[in-house]
């Protein structure tokens, strides 16, 4: 059973991705239900439609810009979406997979945050923080030995959850930052329906 729905997931993603010149632009097709319009129009937001969300990648080299997790936050629920949440293997591996096909996406030395942040109200564990109440993780995929308490001290508030392709983008591994952290660093929106 799970083969056989994990096969139907990747042949509606196949059939989904729309690529528009050589950055793979939501603007078409079936894509229109679920992105934003206004991003629609913007060639510098790569859109994919994986499953029957709008995923979109952040792509500031054009403007030199670099976010923190909260400016990243905010630039989603500006668009109506959320940063990322990767509540299951499929939706982790829709997402990663990217880095064979877009390999301009994983890129050293780009990192993409996620929507995934520490408890800043005390329940000592890690949450995807859209909307409230926020969600505990429950499928994981950190890279190794990661979160610590010790070493480097980041299982603990104001650490955030990003993900770095270039290091392996056939693991998708997730990796707990500072939530200030602003070098390099680029983002996932993910629509709401
Ligand atoms: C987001 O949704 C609100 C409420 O539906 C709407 O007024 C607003 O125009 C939307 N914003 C964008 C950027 O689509
Ligand atoms: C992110 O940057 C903004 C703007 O400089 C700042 O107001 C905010 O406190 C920063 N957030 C974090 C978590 O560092």
């Amino acid at each position: 059973m799970q083969q056989i729905s994990v096969k139907l997931f990747l042949t509606a993603f196949a059939i989904n991705v729309c690529l528009a010149g050589s950055l793979p632009i939501a603007n078409e097709g079936e894509s229109k239900e679920y992105c934003p319009s206004y991003l629609q129009d913007d060639t510098t937001i790569p859109c994919w439609i994986l499953g029957s969300k709008c995923y979109c990648f952040s792509n500031n080299d054009a403007v030199d810009k670099v976010y923190n997790w909260t400016e990243a936050n905010e630039i989603c629920k500006a668009a109506n979406m959320t940063l990322l949440s990767i509540e299951t293997e499929q939706e982790d591996f829709l997402i990663y997979s990217q880095g064979e096909t877009h390999p301009e996406l994983v890129q050293y030395p780009y990192s993409y945050w996620t929507s995934g942040s520490y408890s800043q109200i005390g329940y000592k564990r890690w949450e995807w923080a859209t909307n409230e109440p926020f969600q505990p993780f429950e499928y994981t995929n950190w890279i190794p030995g990661q979160p610590s308490d010790i070493n480097p001290p980041n299982n603990q508030p104001g650490h955030c959850v990003h993900l770095s392709f270039y290091d392996d983008y056939t693991s998708g591994y997730w990796y707990p930052n500072s939530c200030s952290f602003e070098s390099f660093q680029r983002f996932i929106c993910e629509s709401m329906n």
